[in-house]
Formats: C-alpha cells, structure tokens, sequence
C-alpha cells in the first residue's frame, strides 16, 4: 500500500527520507476520481523516477462559485486503491485547514498561454491552478511533475509558471487517454446520462475530421476560418453548445502566425449540462 500524507510535515519527512537514500522524485497532481488517464501520467512518474508522490486535492481556489466544486466526485478509498496496484511510493492527501488556513491572503496571477480559451468563460481558473500547483511543487519539491496533455492549456500554463517562478522541477506531458470510441477519459463524464455520453463522441469525431480537412487545406488562413465554422455547426447539429474550437499555436497558445508550424486544436463545449474539452495537435504541412 502506498503510505498516506495529510499534513505538510508528514509529505516533507518522506519526502525528506527518500532524498536521503538517492531517489529521484516525482509528482503526479490530482483531484481524484482517478481513472485510466490519471494512471498512465503514473505509470510515466514511475518511469522517470524512484519514488512517485500522487497528491489528491480538490482545490476549491480554482472553482467558481457557479461551478460543480460540492459535487465534484470524491472517493479516496478506491482512488488509493488504484495507486496501490501500481505500486505508488506516497500519495499525499492535503487538508484544506493546512492549504487554505484562516486568513489566507496570497494569489498568483498568470497571463501569457492562461490568456483565453478556458479563460474566456472561467476566469478565476488558471490563476487558482497556479496557486495550488505552485503550493505542493513547494510541499513536495520533486525533481520531476507529470501533467496530462487532455489540459492542454493548464499544461502551459503550468510550463510558463514553472519558467517564470524558477521553480526547479522538470515538467513531463503524458499523452491523452481515450475511451474505446475516442472521448477523452475525464472525471467529469460520469456526469453524462447514456444517451449523453453515447452522443460525445462526436467531439473527438468532430477534431479528428477538422484536423484532416485542414491538412488539405494548405494553410490559408481564411479558408481554415470557414472549415472551423463549419465544425461548429455540425457540433451544435449534435447537441453541443460550443464555447469555443480554435486553432493556436502549440507553444504559446496564441493565434497562429503564417510561420506557425506546429499548432494546437482546441475545444470546449457543453452537453447537456457538462463541459467538455478536448484538444488534439496539427502539424501545418
Ligand atoms: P485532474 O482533472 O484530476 O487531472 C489531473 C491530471 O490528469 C492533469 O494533468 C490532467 O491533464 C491529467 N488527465 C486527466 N484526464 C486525462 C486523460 N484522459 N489523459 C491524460 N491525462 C489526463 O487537472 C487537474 O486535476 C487540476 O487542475 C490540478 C492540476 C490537479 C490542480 O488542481
């Protein structure tokens, strides 16, 4: 079984132990619920490392108000479970009186690759995953943090915070995970009824065609503009209210220039009542 941490002193004793026999640590956050996606950014910690650290925090600073922080899914005991099959060193489970205590008065604020897309509709949302990362990278202090390329802006976001703070841990991307029938595995789609979740697939459907039309269509700007429109209506014919489909740049999230090579498709859209996002990489021919 992997050993249990709640408290900052107990995470930094082990942490502190494993240092001192030569290990290499790494970090795998999370908010639990764990499923397929979460294990194989385990199963790339192990790889990189001799001692692997899973925190589970649902932290609430980067959950609005309006959004589903009381019901988002919580369950430990099978989450530790899962970690103990794979053989996880540690897994720390902060308490919110030690992350958020009374009085708490510290915010991070991140522009750059945190400027749009997710930030358009959930504004608070990078700048309390900044927070909450930056607190257990400096509970834990791992040479190594694994993070799932399904966010793919929080994943630059998370690069961008790392480069700026200098915090010396070295960010590892671990590919998106997907159901049989292509949506990406998430926490968030046992919200989905049957019929919700048969209908779904469409969104990776939806990405997968979009990035072959453009890949046949040469890069003119104007002409990819009209295949994304056209995307956006066969989503909302499937059921989907589109927040957002946009092609950036894979390295700094911006729009891309005429020299952007390697370029990034995003998504983000509601069915029914859960939002799903989901992205997927295109090299410009
Ligand atoms: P959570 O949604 O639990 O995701 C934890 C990590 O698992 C993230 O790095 C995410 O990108 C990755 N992940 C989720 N689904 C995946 C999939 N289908 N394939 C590959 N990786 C996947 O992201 C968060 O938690 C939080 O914002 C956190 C970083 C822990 C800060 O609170």
């Amino acid at each position: 079984l992997p050993r249990r941490h709640t408290s900052l002193s107990e995470i930094r004793d082990a942490v502190a132990t494993a240092r001192g026999q030569g290990q290499r640590i790494a970090l795998v956050p999370t908010m639990g619920a764990l499923h397929e996606g979460h294990l194989s950014l385990v199963r790339k910690a192990q790889d990189n490392a001799d001692h692997v650290i899973v925190s589970i925090f649902v932290n609430p600073t980067q959950f609005a108000p309006t959004e589903d922080f009381a019901s988002y899914p919580r369950d430990a005991e099978a989450d530790i479970r899962a970690l103990a099959g794979l053989g996880v060193e540690s897994v720390f489970l902060p308490v919110q009186e030690e992350m958020y205590p009374a009085g708490f008065a510290t915010g991070i604020t991140i522009g750059g690759p945190a400027t749009g897309l997710e930030s358009d509709s959930r504004p608070h949302f990078f700048n309390g995953v900044a927070l909450v990362v930056t607190k257990l990278l400096l509970a834990c202090q791992p040479d190594i943090a694994v993070f799932g390329e399904k966010d793919y802006q929080q994943l630059c976001v998370i690069r961008q915070l790392v480069r700026d703070l200098n915090i010396p841990v070295t960010i590892l991307a671990a590919p998106t995970v997907r159901e049989a029938d292509g949506l990406a595995m998430s926490s968030r789609n046992r919200y989905l009824d049957e019929d919700a979740r048969r209908r779904a697939a469409l969104l990776p459907e939806v990405l997968r065609d979009t990035l072959q039309a453009l890949s046949e269509c040469a890069g003119a700007d104007r002409q990819e503009e009209a295949l994304l429109r056209k995307s956006i209506a066969r989503l909302t014919e499937g059921g989907f209210r589109v927040e957002y489909l946009s092609l950036r740049d894979a390295e700094t999230l911006a729009p891309p220039t005429d020299d952007s090579r390697r370029l990034r498709l995003l998504v983000a859209a509601w069915l029914e009542k859960t939002r799903l996002i989901d992205n997927m990489a295109f090299e410009r021919p």
